[in-house]
């Protein structure tokens, strides 16, 4: 049985699902894989609290979603006053949890503060999908020069493991080609607008069910998908994309009148990332398309996401499931929590 210690940074919808699932399988995860873990530092924009004997998880998420995480309780052992960085660099603490909104355009402090965490000795769990968009080859020498562990299922498709996939179970094969609906608030909103809603409903609802981002511009003009399609064109390709070197456009310019006009053909938009390796050239676009309803990226509604790696060995491997969404992201990180915890019982991390 190990117990890690974790710090959280940022604790919104993503942040509060991971909370909920560790309480809630506490006791399944110690029975099934001798796995345990403490949150043991939350720090946000507005609030800071540390406690060497674990905080509260049920304490946490009333506050969080009450009052707000200053209402957290006393203890003993709280502290109120520590910064990022101390908390980062806590010898209490052994895994960074990076769970603070992605701003592409600002990538420098989430990658700063990943760098920080390996030079202090901690793992690194990042649900924030800049670090890796924008300093993957980097940061990923560094954690495994200080033989640290570095995880991200969740830049991409949530829990949904489209990055283990890519990176596990396909290694070995050659991809050349990368396709999908990767960004669940518009593929939401897509079909919500299909079955009446109007832009601003479709995108409140979105907004109010934990899946777009703290800015939902980078969701409705195609920057999260563009984002996730750079993360695994890092991942798949070996090559560093910029986003103005992509073709990016989102749904902002999908009205009714364009969705009925789809629907009356048969047709359904969605917002499509696409990236071919060609001679070590990548091409890469997000932009919304109208496909055919017999293409299957066109039955794939709602929240659910998908993407088909197409492969030299076997052709198209498709995954498809939840893309967004407070819980089944939360899952990534624990998915990449228990990746860690094998990891260390082979002797590996
Ligand atoms: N805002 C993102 C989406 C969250 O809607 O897909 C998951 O990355």
């Amino acid at each position: 049985m190990y117990t890690y210690r974790l710090v959280l940074l940022g604790f919104g919808a993503v942040g509060q699902g991971f909370a909920r699932l560790l309480r809630d399988k506490a006791d399944d995860l110690r029975v099934r894989y001798q796995f345990g873990a403490q949150i043991v530092g939350v720090y946000t924009r507005r609030a800071s609290l540390f406690d060497p004997t674990g905080l509260d998880t049920s304490a946490l998420l009333h506050a969080a979603q009450g009052g707000g995480l200053s209402a957290y309780p006393g203890s003993p052992k709280l502290r109120r006053d520590l910064d990022a960085a101390a908390m980062i660099a806590h010898p209490e603490a052994d895994t960074l949890i990076l769970a603070t909104p992605t701003d592409l355009a600002d990538p420098g402090p989430a990658v700063a503060q990943v760098k920080r965490a390996f030079q202090a000795g901690k793992n690194v769990i990042t649900v924030n999908k800049a670090p890796i968009a924008t300093a993957y080859p980097e940061l990923s020498a560094l954690a495994k020069d200080a033989g640290l562990f570095f995880g991200y299922e969740g830049v991409v498709m949530g829990g949904t493991p489209a990055v283990r996939l890519a990176q596990e179970a396909l290694a070995g094969s050659r991809i050349s080609e990368i396709r999908g609906v990767i960004n669940g608030t518009t593929n939401y909103m897509l079909s919500r607008m299909e079955a009446g809603a109007s832009y601003a409903e479709a995108l409140a609802e979105a907004q109010a069910k934990g899946y777009a981002e703290t800015d939902p511009t980078a969701d409705v003009e195609g920057y999260d998908a563009a984002g996730k399609l750079i993360i695994l064109i890092a991942l798949l390709f070996g090559q560093t994309l910029r986003l103005d070197q992509m073709d990016c456009h989102g749904i902002t310019e999908i009205g009714p009148q364009a969705i009925a006009e789809a629907s009356a053909a048969g047709e359904r938009w969605k917002l499509i990332a696409s990236a071919r390796l060609t001679d070590g050239k990548v091409e890469a676009s997000v932009k919304p398309i109208r496909l055919p309803l017999s293409d299957p990226l066109a039955g794939v509604e709602g929240i659910m996401n998908a993407v088909t790696y197409v492969t030299e060995e076997m052709g198209g491997v498709t995954l498809t499931g939840a893309g967004a969404g407070g819980v089944p992201t939360g899952f990534a990180v624990l998915s990449d929590l228990l990746a860690l915890h094998r990891k260390r019982l082979a002797g590996a991390g």
